[in-house]
């Protein structure tokens, strides 16, 4: 019998045995060499927390606010594509953990499930993340159909116009079963067309031409009244410009090292984001947060709030909701504790003082 599991990493674990070899190689994997999956943990354990003692009392609590609702802790369910692959129930189950567990959860553009059904799954599930779409009357479409289906925030991803290098993915012969096409582009243009084989650049005459640039910022800026979040900013300068086209936040992310090979770690380039920003919108950091510490040393490093990638899909594969479910309520659990054995009584009292780099 296997033990119960404890922790984020006894997720990974069971999930590693669950999953077929094609699936494990996408969920799991990173871009080319992995370096920047790697340093995206490697990052947080460098840092050390100094806690702060004999600061107990009634009313603590981890609440914040985000986008005018109230969140009971700081952690939000990231975007994954492709949940079917984890399990039957793919993003009804994430969506219906999420709300069990109070945590807010962004839709993938390439969910399995439609963004109609998630948000009917649970009512956290109300940010929809938006791959903008090489037809801007596409991009309408599913822009209208989230606000009509209920979401409240558009989290626009910026930092995948091509897909990385996947050699775990490829290693494996890892292809997504034509049953499990993404629900929410149905009846859409292809989003890449097959490139031609006589052109000189696949990456620039057929990607890139088509990939989107902040003009498209701009012009969803425009036609949309939600808050849009820019998701994949790393540059402090890119954070700025992000402001000026009036972006209400920005995730600082690497798309889980999934894109560029050799970027940084998120937790490591926050600190500069921050100081650029100065609480002008609120930043949201993904990429490797395993433990309660980590959400802690995020908070202290500047961000709002995170969001978890990978952990979600593993309690997926291994118990579906239920997994979900434990995997948010451990780390929650966990974020709380760490707030309470560092002297944080609410997220107010997390600060730059707790952290020794
Ligand atoms: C992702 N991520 C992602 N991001 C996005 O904006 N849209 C998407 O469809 C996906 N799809 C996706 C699939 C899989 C299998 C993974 C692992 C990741 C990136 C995701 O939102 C997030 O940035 C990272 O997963 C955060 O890192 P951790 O928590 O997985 O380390
Ligand atoms: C990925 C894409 C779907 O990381 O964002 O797999």
């Amino acid at each position: 019998m296997n033990a119960p599991p404890l922790s984020l990493a006894d997720y990974e674990l069971l999930a590693a045995k669950c999953l077929d070899a094609g699936p494990w190689a996408y969920f799991s994997g990173g871009a080319a060499d992995e370096l920047t999956l790697r340093w995206n943990r490697e990052a947080f354990d460098r840092i050390a927390l100094l806690p702060r003692v004999l600061n107990g009392g009634p009313g603590g609590t981890a609440r914040i606010d985000l986008f005018g609702r109230t969140h009971a802790h700081p952690i939000l369910v990231a975007p994954v594509a492709h949940q079917g692959l984890a399990h039957p129930d793919a993003e009804r189950a994430t969506a219906m953990a999420a709300a069990a567990q109070g945590a807010g959860m962004v839709l993938s553009t390439l969910a399995t499930t439609s963004m109609e059904q998630a948000a009917a799954a649970g009512e956290t599930c109300r940010w929809f993340q938006l791959y903008i779409q090489s037809d801007r009357e596409d991009t309408l479409r599913l822009v209208r159909r989230a606000e009509a289906a209920g979401y409240e925030v558009l989290v626009v991803t910026v930092d995948a116009p091509v897909s990385g290098v996947r050699n775990r993915e490829q290693r494996a012969g890892f292809r997504l079963p034509p049953q499990l096409v993404p629900e929410n582009l149905r009846g859409l243009a292809e989003p890449h067309p097959s490139p031609k084989p006589n052109l000189d650049s696949i990456v620039f005459e057929h990607f890139m031409a088509m990939a989107p640039s902040w003009r498209d910022i701009a012009w969803l800026r425009g036609v949309t009244p939600l808050p849009i979040v820019l998701k994949g900013i790393l540059a402090a300068d890119d954070a700025a410009r992000a402001l000026d086209i009036g972006a209400d936040g920005i995730a600082v992310s690497n798309h889980g090292g999934r894109t560029l090979d050799t970027i940084p770690a998120t937790i490591e380039v926050l600190p500069e984001i921050a100081a650029r920003v100065a609480g002008r919108v609120p930043l949201i950091l993904d990429g490797g947060i395993r433990r309660g510490t980590d959400v802690l040393k995020a908070l202290a490093s500047g961000a709002a709030a995170v969001m978890i990638g990978r952990p979600i899909v593993y309690g997926l594969a291994v118990n579906g909701a239920m997994g979900v479910a434990h995997v948010l309520r451990l780390l929650r659990d966990e974020f709380e504790a760490a707030m309470a054995l560092t002297g944080c009584a609410s997220i107010a009292d997390i600060g730059p003082h707790l952290l020794r780099r």
